[in-house]
């Protein structure tokens, strides 16, 4: 057996993708939907095939096994998938690199980089050298083991140390300059170390591998605070959530996460046992690092530092969460903590409480907008009116009610006042066509109907498809499924599947996977029922034809004045239409 076809028959699609998106089951065929993690939406249209070992997604189309969807998810070459999932499942690769390119290989080496500057940090923290770093950490509360698990490091000061093992370890000058580890001197020749003399966090990619660093100042006057990686080919800003590898098991299993700003926040958290804990970093949120945490979890809890810089960026990241429709829970610590604080202050036991009393958003930003509008009736008008476009966002219609009048008794408006908000803002929302409708399917019911009862069962398929002549699906719009399906009947499960794919265009392909997918009502025992069904009604509709076709001969033949043959057709047709009446009584 080929090495991708052995990969793929060792693993599960849904253990997978279950990994990236919160999946549920539906029906008893193996089934599993999902909000999709390729586009946004609120209602789950992502479907997964645990039998056919396939993904799809009705609202963007997206679709294919198990290599594709780590593919399209990490944004790996169809190399790098490979070794990913056989490295995750303890199955050696073959020798020759047949699947690798420039590309692959370009990224591979960044991570071998990456994975050895962590190193070299992590030993420079243990060194003479590092003694001061030590010191502040120590002075900081952060425990051993936390600097192990986070694999806190220390750049060498004097900018030699990294750009000494890269030569050491022969990389060439273009990769050192690719990696955005070690610099080019602006004047002269060589390199020089990107961090020196600072306090390192290695930042993880979603599987665990080093992609990034940000480094820390250890002096209050030592400008600027934090130096982060530049972007590279594996590190996309954007789309990076500190801590994301570590936390996702525990996000999953919770349906929550905890938003937190900076590194030293998600230090401290996971320390007090908040596991679930990931910082967007300094940037402001991106929608990519949203859709990361939705197709994970229903709920954040934003917990950023209690100062205006902070607050501002709550506010926003509450927006961007509406957006996608999660859950949100706000927490504001008191005292003028930041979370890192808060635990060292107070205690772990202290820090979970909070995170678990946190309280909804509305309540937040009401204060938020109360504060920024004068204390009179107009004032208190305006505060609300801030708010609705807020309350707009909320997808389900009881919750958007509920909460504004929570909001506007809460701020003290008339709830008389909120009724006619409330019913220009619904005007308002009937207006633009309706978003995130499920495009028709292109298959005609019947097709639909026989190619998912086929597929599903290797009975109705023994049976029904020796009798389902060529003649019969000619017309199809999925015809080439079912001439493919002819030439692999015999075999059975999976590997018929497998079998069946190979052998369609890509065009195909997608049809062939929208009628799986789409086939999770239909338990075994009817499929043989209704392929029968669709069989009689195919062979009723063949014999319309064929009598139809015979009178207009019939017809002719008269008309120009061939009498035997006339009756010939008539003697046939009369043969027809017994038999068409024997079938409709069988
Ligand atoms: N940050 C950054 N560049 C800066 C300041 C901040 O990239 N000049 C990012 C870092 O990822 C940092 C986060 O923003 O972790 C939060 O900033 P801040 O609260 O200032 O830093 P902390 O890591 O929390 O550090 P500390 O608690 O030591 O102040
Ligand atoms: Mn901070």
């Amino acid at each position: 057996m080929e090495f991708v076809d052995q990969l793929k028959s060792s693993i599960d699609i849904v253990k997978v993708a279950g990994e990236y998106v919160r999946l549920n089951r539906v029906g008893t065929t193996g089934q599993y939907r999902g909000l999709c993690p390729f586009h946004q939406e609120k209602t789950p249209s992502f479907n997964v095939n645990q039998p056919r070992q396939i993904y799809k997604c009705f609202g963007c189309g997206v679709g294919g096994d198990v290599l594709k969807f780590v593919m399209e998810i990490e944004g790996l070459t169809f190399y790098e998938a490979l070794k990913q999932l056989a490295e995750h499942n303890g199955i050696p690769m073959p020798k020759r690199s047949e699947y690798s390119d420039a590309e692959t290989r370009l990224r591979g080496t960044l991570h071998e980089m990456h994975a050895l500057a962590a190193q070299v940090f992590q030993d420079g923290l243990r060194s003479p050298q590092g003694a001061e770093a030590r010191a502040y950490l120590a002075k900081r509360g952060v425990p051993q083991e936390m600097i192990e698990t986070f694999g806190i490091g220390f750049a060498d000061p004097a900018g030699q140390a990294l750009l000494r093992r890269f030569s050491d370890r022969g990389f060439a000058p273009d990769q050192m300059e690719q990696s955005g580890l070690v610099r080019r001197r602006q004047e002269g020749s060589g390199f020089y170390d990107t961090f020196r003399g600072r306090l390192m966090f290695p930042i993880h990619n979603e599987t665990g591998k080093v992609i990034a660093f940000g480094g820390r100042a250890m002096q209050d006057d030592q400008q600027p605070k934090y130096v982060n990686s530049p972007e590279t080919p594996i590190y996309r800003k954007s789309s990076v959530l500190y801590n994301l590898h570590r936390a996702r098991d525990t996000v999953r299993k919770q349906n929550r996460a905890v938003l937190v700003e900076g590194y030293m926040d998600v230090i401290g958290a996971h320390a007090a046992g908040v596991r679930e804990v990931v910082a967007s970093c300094g940037t402001a949120l991106t929608p990519h690092q949203v859709r990361t945490m939705h197709r994970l979890a229903g709920t954040v809890v934003v917990n950023y530092d209690p100062d205006a810089a902070g607050a501002n960026a709550a506010e926003k990241a509450i927006q961007l969460l509406l957006d996608e429709g999660l859950h949100i829970r706000v927490l504001t610590l008191e005292g003028g903590l930041d979370p890192d604080e808060y635990v060292k202050e107070r205690g772990a036991d202290a820090y979970r409480a909070r995170v678990e009393s946190a309280g909804g958003y509305f309540h937040w930003l009401a204060d938020r907008a109360r504060a920024r509008f004068p204390k009179t009736t107009e004032g208190r008008m305006d505060a609300f009116k801030f708010l609705l476009p807020s309350v707009q966002k909320i997808h389900d219609k009881l919750e958007r009610a509920a909460v504004a009048n929570d909001i506007a008794s809460y701020l003290g408006v008339e709830p008389g006042v909120v009724l006619d908000q409330f019913k220009r803002m619904a005007a308002e929302r009937r207006a633009p066509a309706p978003v995130e409708a499920r495009p028709a399917s292109v298959i005609p019911p019947m097709e639909r109907i026989l190619l998912g009862a086929l597929l599903g069962n290797d009975e109705a398929r023994a049976e029904v498809l020796p009798r389902l002549t060529p003649e019969l699906t000619e017309g199809f719009f999925t015809r080439e499924i079912f001439e493919a399906l002819r030439h692999v009947n015999g075999l059975t499960g999976p590997a018929a599947f497998s079998a069946l794919e190979a052998r369609l265009n890509p065009p195909a392909q997608g049809l062939l996977h929208e009628v799986i997918a789409a086939d999770d009502m239909s338990g075994e025992e009817s499929s043989l029922v209704q392929a029968r069904s669709c069989l009689r009604k195919l062979h009723a509709g063949l014999r319309k034809r064929q009598i139809d076709d015979l009178r207009s001969r019939v017809k002719i033949a008269e008309r120009e004045g061939r009498m035997e043959e006339a009756l010939g057709f008539i003697a046939e047709l009369r043969q027809m239409e017994k038999q068409s009446r024997e079938d409709a009584g069988e």
